[in-house]
């Protein structure tokens, strides 16, 4: 009781003569000479008294370490385009040590509370900077924390000194970057959200740029996530391209029960609709996998100059599930809220497949944004859905299929030997229609990459030449 007594009488002493506790400014150097006076007479009677304290200068800890945490993505930018730095102008510890209020040369403020400060904390205990994962044993975690001390060091990290002694530190890139106020929150959600493709022909590179340089697989890249959708011009007309060029430049290729490669092209005894020379409705490839392919390819090997018909045709379900909101907001509501069957079975085969999920055709966030739509009638199984639903179920199914055919912005295209598209199956549908006339061949190749590891790839490149904070969502269900 008498120590807890004398720590508190000392800790009060300690608050009013030196910043703890109270708002700290940069360069305050007569307070910065106070509290070490006031520190070195705490430690020094800490050690007759036997009160806990760290012996480890507060204004030491984690010197020279690094602060950069690689969270591999964040749309948020450090600072807006226009400012080159910001800088931690104040910071106060408030609510009893549970939060510290930070004010930024921009007049910002940003709040953060004392448990998200201890998660995040980038000291050698808490984080490792080596493996880039959290050390924190969350079941420790203590959610009651509080901040006894914070301090903006000279090279603008900020040192935080929790009520258990823990010393810690931040970099103010950091902070701002991942500022949680709801305008930072809403500016970072601005960013990701896509936009809808009006030009009148594919964004597209060409082979031999992309095989010189790798920002032109960046700017193929930047299409595909931007557009949707990204045509390369002038690749060689070689079977099983796509097997050396695609990993050598993105990612492996996802085996599937189609194979890595799969050919499209008219046969006598098809396996699918796509293998025939009928008509195929809007689509995603896929949506009976729980990871449907996220980037899908194309490549023309053949595509005769006699036959009609047969082009290609893209429609961004983004944009669709946009405008359907609004048009039909309760068909919405049961799109996002009732689950579709997907379904492929292939029995009769060595090893038989038996593919089958049941999801929404439209995913939400907790925000109601849209983060995935997975979209093929020809895959429907069958409707496992409550009896008082049906009926506005296929309502809504119907609408949506007809939003997308009647969609008034529509990417057409009749792909030539050596086109190499590339789309984002889980933001695009695509179709073909029906061909016929003449005895030559439409001859495609097929193949897929999954979605985080495109995404992963234009990171990279983004980082080497772009600026991270332009990119978009792209449909593999994160939340941001
Ligand atoms: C497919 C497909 C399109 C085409 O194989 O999944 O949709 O143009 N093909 O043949
Ligand atoms: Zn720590
Ligand atoms: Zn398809």
């Amino acid at each position: 009781m008498l120590k807890i007594l004398c720590r508190r009488r000392l800790w009060t002493l300690l608050s009013k003569c030196s910043y703890a506790q109270i708002t700290v400014h940069e360069g305050e150097t007569l307070n910065t000479f106070l509290f070490y006076c006031c520190y070195m007479f705490f430690i020094v009677l800490s050690l007759f008294s036997g009160i806990g304290v760290s012996l480890i200068p507060f204004r030491d800890c984690n010197v020279g370490r690094p602060l950069e945490r690689r969270q591999s993505f964040s749309a948020g930018a450090p600072y807006p385009a226009n400012c080159s730095k910001m800088v931690v102008k104040s910071a106060s510890v408030n609510d009893g040590g549970s939060r510290i209020d930070m004010e930024w040369n921009d007049g910002k403020m940003s709040r953060y509370h004392a448990v998200w400060l201890r998660h995040h904390c980038l000291c050698e205990e808490c984080y490792s900077t080596k493996v880039n994962q959290v050390l924190i044993e969350v079941d420790k975690l203590p959610l009651e924390i509080k901040v006894k001390d914070v301090k903006i060091a000279d090279d603008g990290r900020i040192q935080i000194l929790w009520d258990d002694n823990h010393c810690g530190v931040m970099s103010s890139d950091f902070l701002r970057k991942y500022c949680y106020s709801l305008s930072s929150l809403s500016a970072r959600k601005a960013a990701v959200k896509t936009s809808l493709y009006t030009g009148s022909t594919l964004p597209s590179v060409t082979w031999a740029d992309c095989e010189a340089d790798d920002k032109h697989v960046y700017r193929w890249l930047k299409n595909i996530n931007e557009h949707g959708l990204g045509l390369i011009k002038g690749a060689p007309v070689v079977p099983n391209l796509v097997s050396e060029f695609i990993p050598k430049h993105l990612a492996q290729l996802l085996d599937n029960t189609y194979g890595k490669i799969y050919d499209v092209i008219a046969m006598e005894h098809p396996t699918n609709v796509a293998y025939t020379r009928s008509k195929l409705q809007f689509h995603t490839d896929l949506p009976y996998y729980e990871s449907a392919p996220g980037i899908q390819f194309l490549h023309c090997l053949k595509f005769d100059v006699s036959l009609v018909g047969g082009e290609t045709i893209f429609v961004d379900l983004f944009a669709v599930c946009e405008e359907f909101r609004q048009t039909n907001p309760v068909e919405f509501k049961t799109l996002t809220t009732t689950p579709c069957t997907f379904v492929r079975n292939h029995e009769s085969r060595d090893t038989p497949i038996h593919l089958h999920i049941q999801r929404p055709v439209i995913n939400l966030n907790n925000e109601h944004e849209i983060i995935g739509v997975f979209w093929s009638p020809v895959s429907a199984g069958v409707a496992e859905i409550a009896q008082d639903v049906v009926p506005q179920y296929y309502r809504a199914y119907q609408m949506f299929a007809r939003a997308i055919s009647n969609f008034h912005t529509k990417n057409e295209v009749r792909l030539q030997p050596g086109d190499l598209v590339a789309f984002n199956n889980r933001r695009m549908a695509h179709s073909r229609n029906s061909f016929s006339g003449g005895r030559g061949e439409r001859h495609l190749q097929g193949c897929y990459v999954n979605i985080c590891e495109y995404k992963s790839r234009l990171i990279s490149l983004t980082k080497k030449y772009g600026n991270v904070s332009t990119i978009k969502r792209v449909g593999n269900m994160d939340w941001m």
